[in-house]
């Protein structure tokens, strides 16, 4: 098969920064996907219906003239976040979910949640009223090592509290684990997984062969090659509950490329060629567009996109730019480490 033609894609979470970064990184997003999550980790965050009002405009004035994109807003869940102003977003039709960051677990993650009991109110509404949770699902406790933390997260965390609030709509973000995919193909409700682009291509080799490679960093940091066969076998199987959410995460080059880099792949630009080339490899072309295009909005209660877009596959590799200047610096392009050959028409 050498042409593709599936329904318009959708990124089920992405970081769009704000200003000149905004500005730099959206067309690569809006480029070819119809609608996204967008992360409300900004300093200071994006906390209240207010806050992600605001924001949205934002996007929308960076939006470059010939796209049409719609941002899905998200509130960054902290200790004092009102349920009231929660209810009032969703109900307007701009709040799609909140996101719960275990205070400390990544980038601008330090207002996030310390005790979850505090939180409680806020959730038991989301449960009530239908609105879901987005949780990056690490815990941040120092004694834990950081390849485990999304496996002690499931057992400590996730597991008690689906328990507490049955009703309550979770999306385990970025999994990337074999224990995320086994804890999510168990569950019989409520619970659904987005994976990234990255995660099904790196293993943790890629950060750490031959030499530091902060590129690769990111977090949840990539696991062992077991954990990235089984992220493959659950993207790859059409099973509804996994779809799509890059997580691109652009940092400035000397924000990466320094004795403390920031964690973030930024796939954006890429994304897609990258998605035809791993679903190909598996013999799954024909479970792409279910993982892009139809189980997100499903999940998320969303139509499906009336657009199309068109892969084919080229007889040459396809190139990318290596950085996306930004008028906040330059944002080193995703390298699959592999010639891509798919791209969108
Ligand atoms: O790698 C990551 N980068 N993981 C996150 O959870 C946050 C993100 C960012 O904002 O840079
Ligand atoms: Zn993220």
């Amino acid at each position: 098969m050498n042409r593709l033609t599936i329904r318009k894609p959708d990124d089920w979470h992405l970081h769009l920064r704000d200003g000149d970064m905004l500005k730099g990184i959206l067309p690569e997003t809006s480029r070819h996907f119809a609608r996204a999550i967008i992360m409300p980790n900004l300093v200071p965050p994006v906390v209240t219906s207010a806050d992600a009002s605001a924001y949205r405009e934002r996007i929308m004035a960076a939006l470059p003239a010939d796209d049409r994109f719609e941002p899905l807003m998200t509130l960054y869940l902290t200790e004092g976040t009102d349920p009231d102003d929660v209810e009032k977003g969703y109900k307007s039709g701009l709040v799609k979910a909140v996101k719960l960051y275990p205070a400390g677990a990544t980038t601008n993650s330090h207002s996030g949640v310390r005790d979850l009991e505090k939180v409680m109110p806020v959730l038991e509404r989301m449960a009530k009223i239908g609105l879901p949770l987005c949780v990056h699902g690490e815990v941040t406790t120092p004694e834990v090592d950081i390849f485990d933390r999304e496996a002690v997260f499931i057992e400590t965390v996730l597991d008690p509290l689906r328990k507490r609030l049955p009703d309550l709509k979770i999306t385990m973000e970025h999994v990337t684990t074999e224990d995320g995919v086994n804890y999510i193909r168990a569950a019989e409700r409520n619970l659904a997984g987005s994976i990234t682009t990255h995660h099904l291509i790196i293993n943790r080799n890629a950060i750490l062969v031959g030499g530091i490679r902060p590129h690769y960093y990111c977090l949840p940091v990539a696991k062992r090659e077991k954990h990235r066969l089984a992220l493959r076998a659950a993207a790859t199987s059409g099973d509804a509950r996994f779809f799509l959410g890059t997580d691109s995460a652009p940092h400035a080059d000397p924000a990466k490329e320094c004795g403390c880099g920031c964690a973030g792949c930024f796939t954006a630009t890429n994304t897609m060629s990258c998605l035809a080339h791993v679903f190909e490899d598996k013999g799954a072309l024909d479970k792409l567009e279910a993982f892009v295009s139809l189980n997100g909005p499903a999940w998320y209660g969303l139509p499906v996109n009336e657009e199309t877009v068109t892969l084919s596959k080229e007889a040459q590799p396809v190139s990318y730019p290596e950085k996306i200047e930004t008028g906040a610096g330059p944002v080193t392009v995703f390298d699959p480490m592999f010639p891509l050959f798919w791209r969108v028409e």
